[in-house]
């Protein structure tokens, strides 16, 4: 005889070993609190359809009560038999209050109730994402401002390409991470619809109030179709996604500032706080939390990956194979929580290197504004890059920087150029050059922080 919750069919008891592989406990607790959450509503609405007195619908209440505070005092004891969270703390009511428990589940199924719970976990689990994640763009816009006037180098193929500001790189990554912010927030909008009400898959026979519900829990609305709403976790996989694109832009951001923070490079310094070093070279310091960054973007896309392939391919509604949604959405949020202030507290830690980055600006990344010197004196563009390209291989040619060519040698280049053309071999103006909305004139780049930071406080 099985005590099982759906042991009335069977004769002979699980096979241990089956035991053991069939139950999810051994994570699923995370979910206690959304699971007691969900059935306190639940025993609410079951009182609403007459289906509880009042007075059963308090009892069941407070030891739902109960067994929230054993769950917080860290005093629940998790039994042999409690297959998953939702046995678990039912099982825990039972024994506090007695056979009255036994009309929770009444037209519930863990159907409609793991998806539910999982929903209610995860909409809390990202809202604190999102904090963390303004938290980090918070930091990168105090930063821009406070450095403006730091130039360094900007990349393509990561060969030096035109100067910008350290700030126009530190902000390029703010917007990346404010579309990920607001992939978040839509993306809340599918993972607050609630399941709860479906059933196993039919529906709920009796006069449950599903919007009242839904209110109840703070959810938009109740699921549309029920063989739908205990079956879908595309929410799960959106958030997901959302996980590995912020993970992703974590890491390319920790990549530059890998490559940045090397000796060949040498415009930041990490901070001894995330860094760590050698057992083996005493000289080493190490980017670590730019490295550990760079490394769980992989992991959470296969918490990503690994889910598309549990679900792909399953046929209509519940299969067990639900059950696998969880440990990576667990380890995905997890790792998140850990990454968001990792970044920001390396961001806020470095030390920032002005000379090595004004040294590593040499003439030839003006050799665009070369070309633009003669496009303002009325040269067609595509004459004027063949003409500093030639310029370029004169330079070279001769051994000296590009902004030594001799006037003569310029003009013999193309008339147009005059004295003034000395004023082209100046960094600062070059930034300031590019005005337009998006450039990286000092103007353009205290848009940005103010278009930032009037985002961050609405
Ligand atoms: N532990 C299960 C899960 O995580 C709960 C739902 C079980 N439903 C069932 N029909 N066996 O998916």
């Amino acid at each position: 005889m099985s005590t099982k919750l759906w042991g009335g069919r069977f004769s002979d008891a699980l096979d241990p070993l089956m035991e053991e592989f069939n139950a999810s406990i051994g994570f699923d607790w995370r979910l206690w609190q959304a699971d007691i959450r969900g059935s306190q509503a639940y025993a609410h609405a079951l009182a609403r359809a007459g289906l509880l007195t009042g007075d059963e619908a308090e009892q069941i209440v407070a030891g739902l009560e109960q067994v929230a505070e054993e769950w917080r005092r860290d005093r629940f004891v998790i039994q042999d038999g409690d297959e998953d969270i939702h046995t678990a703390n039912e099982r825990r009511l039972t024994e506090l209050i007695g056979a009255v428990a036994g009309k929770l589940h009444t037209g519930r199924s863990r159907n409609d109730q793991v998806a539910t719970d999982l929903r209610l976990w995860l909409r809390e689990e990202l809202q604190a994402r999102a904090g963390q994640l303004r938290a980090l763009i918070g930091v990168t816009a105090e930063r821009a401002e406070s450095e403006i006037e730091l130039l360094m180098p900007g990349y393509t193929h990561l060969q030096p390409a035109q100067p910008v500001r350290w700030s126009h790189w530190l902000l390029s990554y703010a917007w990346s991470w404010q579309r990920d912010e607001q992939r978040l927030q839509d993306l809340l909008k599918r993972v607050n619809v609630l399941p709860l009400g479906n059933g196993a898959l039919a529906g709920n026979p009796f006069p449950i109030d599903r919007d009242w519900l839904a209110q109840e829990l703070g959810f938009d609305a109740p699921t549309s179709n029920s063989l739908d709403g205990v079956s879908d976790r595309d929410f799960a996989a959106e958030a997901l996604f959302w996980a590995t694109m912020t993970m992703l832009h974590i890491s390319r951001w920790a990549e530059d500032l890998i490559v940045y923070s090397s000796s060949e490079f040498g415009f930041v310094t990490l901070a001894d706080a995330y860094s760590t070093g050698s057992s083996l070279m005493p000289q080493k310091k190490n980017p670590d939390s730019l490295e550990l960054l760079r490394g769980k973007a992989g992991r959470v896309f296969g918490d990503l990956s690994g889910l598309l392939m549990t679900l792909k391919g399953l046929p209509s509604t519940y299969n067990k194979d639900l059950q696998e949604d969880k440990e990576p959405l667990f380890d995905a949020m997890q790792t998140l929580a850990g990454a968001l202030p990792i970044a920001a507290g390396v961001l806020a830690t470095l030390t920032v290197h002005r000379e090595r980055m004004a040294a590593a600006l040499t003439p030839e990344l003006l050799a665009t504004d070369l070309a633009e010197y003669l496009v303002r004196k009325g040269v067609p563009f595509r004459e004027t890059h063949h003409i500093a390209g030639a310029a370029v291989a004169q330079a070279e040619a001769q051994g000296i920087a590009l902004s030594e060519l001799p006037l003569a040698t310029l003009q013999a280049l193309h008339p147009a150029f005059e004295e003034d053309a000395a004023e082209i071999w100046s960094y600062a103006r070059s930034v300031e050059q590019r005005q337009a909305t998006g450039g990286t004139s000092r103007r353009a780049v205290m848009e940005q922080i103010s278009a930032l930071r009037n985002w961050l406080e609405t």
